[in-house]
Order: C-alpha cells, then sequence, then structure tokens
C-alpha cells in the first residue's frame, strides 16, 4: 500500500487521511501525531469549529498539512457530502478513521425506538457506509481503523446503547477485512478502556455513577488511559509494520478486560499487593 513511508524508488506519496471527530480527544491527537509525519489530515467536526480549526492550525505547526470539514456524520447526507469534499479537495485517501461516537446513557427500559435508531445512525451507519466510500477512494490499498470500548464486551450502567453498537463495529470489522482484502484494505478497531477525555468526564457525571477514582482503583494500571496511548496505538494501525495484520481488535485498557471480581483493590492485608520486591529481599 502507499503509506507515504520512504521505500522503493519513486518518491512516497503524502498519506491522506481522514478522521470522524478530530477537533477533540482521541481524534485531534490522532491528527497530530499524522502530522508530525508531515501527512494530510481532514478533521472532520460538528459543532465546534474553533475547535477544529485549531487543531488544523496545530497539524501545520507539526509539520503536515490539513483541513477542517464541518458535517454531522449522524445523516447519510453529510457523511456524502464529508466523502464528496474529501474526493475533491484530495482525489484519493490512504486512511478512514471511524472516530466520532456520542450516546445517550440510559438503562435498557429506559430506552425508546428513537434513541435506538439516533444509535445506529451515529455510530455504527457512518463506520459502513464511511468504509464503502473509503475503499472506492483508496487507489493505492489503505488501512480502516474504528474506534470501539470495553462496553463491547462487558456490560457496565447505561451503556448497553453504545456497547451493542461498539460490538457491531467490532463484527464488522471482521467481514470488511476478508471482503476488503483483495483491494489491499486493511481493517481494524482499536477498544479504549477508560481514556481520559470529555466524553469520559461526561460519563462519570451521569446522575448515580459511583465516583471514578473507586473504578480506576480495580484497573491493574490503576489510571485511566491517555488519548496518546490510544492515538499511538492506531499510528501502528496505520505503519508499514502492521501491514499484516487486518480484522482485529486491539484492546487498549490498562488491563481493566482481563480482571474480575474480588479486586485486588478489595482484598485484606494478607492478600495485598507488595512494593515491587527486588532481589535483595
Ligand atoms: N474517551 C474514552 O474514554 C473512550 C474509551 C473508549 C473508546 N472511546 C471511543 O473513542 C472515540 C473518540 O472518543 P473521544 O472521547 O475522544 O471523543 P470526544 O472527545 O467526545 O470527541 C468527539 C468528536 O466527535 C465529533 N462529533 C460528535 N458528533 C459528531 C457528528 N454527528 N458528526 C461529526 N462529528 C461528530 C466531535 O466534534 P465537535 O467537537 O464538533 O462536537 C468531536 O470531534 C469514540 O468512538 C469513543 O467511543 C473513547
Amino acid at each position: 500500500m502507499s503509506n507515504g513511508e520512504v521505500g522503493g524508488n519513486g518518491p512516497a506519496r503524502e498519506r491522506i487521511t481522514l478522521i470522524t471527530g478530530a477537533s477533540r480527544g482521541i481524534g485531534r491527537a490522532l491528527a497530530l501525531a499524522l502530522a508530525r509525519q508531515g501527512g494530510t489530515v481532514v478533521v472532520n467536526y460538528k459543532r465546534n469549529t474553533d475547535l477544529a480549526e485549531k487543531t488544523v492550525a496545530e497539524i501545520g505547526e507539526a509539520g503536515g498539512r490539513g483541513f477542517a470539514v464541518r458535517a454531522d456524520v449522524e445523516t447519510a447526507d453529510g457523511l456524502s457530502e464529508l466523502f464528496d469534499e474529501v474526493a475533491r479537495r484530495c482525489g484519493r485517501l490512504d486512511h478512514f478513521v471511524s472516530n466520532a461516537a456520542a450516546s445517550a446513557f440510559k438503562n435498557i427500559m429506559d430506552i425508546g425506538p428513537h434513541h435506538l435508531d439516533r444509535s445506529y445512525a451515529m455510530n455504527l451507519r457512518p463506520f459502513v457506509l464511511g468504509a464503502q466510500q473509503a475503499v472506492k477512494l483508496m487507489d493505492d490499498g489503505g488501512r480502516i481503523v474504528a474506534l470501539s470500548s470495553y462496553g463491547s464486551v462487558r456490560a457496565y450502567p447505561t451503556y448497553a446503547m453504545l456497547g451493542g453498537m461498539k460490538a457491531a463495529i467490532e463484527a464488522w470489522v471482521r467481514y470488511m477485512a476478508v471482503e476488503f482484502a483483495p483491494y489491499g484494505v486493511n481493517v481494524n478497531a482499536v477498544n479504549g478502556g477508560l481514556i481520559d477525555s470529555d466524553s469520559l468526564q461526561f460519563f462519570y457525571n451521569v446522575e448515580g455513577m459511583p465516583p471514578m477514582q473507586g473504578v480506576l482503583d480495580r484497573i491493574p494500571a490503576r489510571r485511566p488511559g491517555t488519548i496518546q496511548e490510544v492515538a499511538d496505538t492506531i499510528m501502528f494501525l496505520l505503519s508499514e509494520g502492521a501491514g499484516y495484520i487486518t480484522g482485529q481488535t486491539v484492546v487498549v485498557d490498562g488491563g481493566l478486560s482481563v480482571v474480575a471480581p474480588p479486586f485486588f483493590a478489595d482484598v485484606g492485608e494478607a492478600l495485598a499487593l507488595p512494593p515491587r520486591p527486588t532481589r535483595g529481599d
């Protein structure tokens, strides 16, 4: 695939990446990481024009090129307009990162048909329709990465709607990987745990949520992940080194998904983990 990295005889083509939802959070961190490698980044957003323009300015300062496209990916028309703009201004694409997400957080009995419709339209449809559009622009192979979360495989309060969409994303990743392999397009998901961001703060502010610190204490890493750590994982999946990885979900969660109750944070002194032992102990 064309990865923009030096190799072969001709000059490397500049890598072009479209990120949905790159005005803030993980999308913005990824945009800046790509810019540091000299790529072109299309910064999609919905509301925050000032933040999107700030991301574009920072892309320039970091050594890349970029432009912002305001488009609501929750609507099929908005998504089409986004890809029309990419086609018009870039003519081709190397990477599509389906990152934008939004949800109401409700227990199952409080979810109505409109909640379900919006959740599908916002969190799954842009990935599927966007991947179709992206493949048509990937004239020399490419990479598609979708953002998932641990709610795809674990159940916790108010997350059923978004968790169901994330589980579907991971399934679609596998199907796309198979159908797009002949086009040289790899498709993977990155599944984040608790990642320090606006959306994490919003989630823990939902009425009735327990304090976040108690949850962090139960994660083996005992801290939230950073948006940079998620962006770095996506960068790897977009790199030459990940050329043989497709159809996979890479988990970035500090060990959250491998623990079960009883948690080390809750055990008595007799079982508490000591500070790191040394050879002299
Ligand atoms: N943060 C976490 O703890 C965490 C954990 C696991 C997985 N993830 C996943 O990682 C991804 C990014 O999360 P994040 O926390 O970085 O997001 P975020 O900070 O909430 O940012 C959301 C981005 O999506 C854009 N957006 C929202 N609705 C849109 C729409 N209808 N059309 C176009 N753009 C829209 C926003 O644009 P505006 O600025 O204009 O609103 C913003 O750029 C999501 O898929 C999320 O599920 C996050």
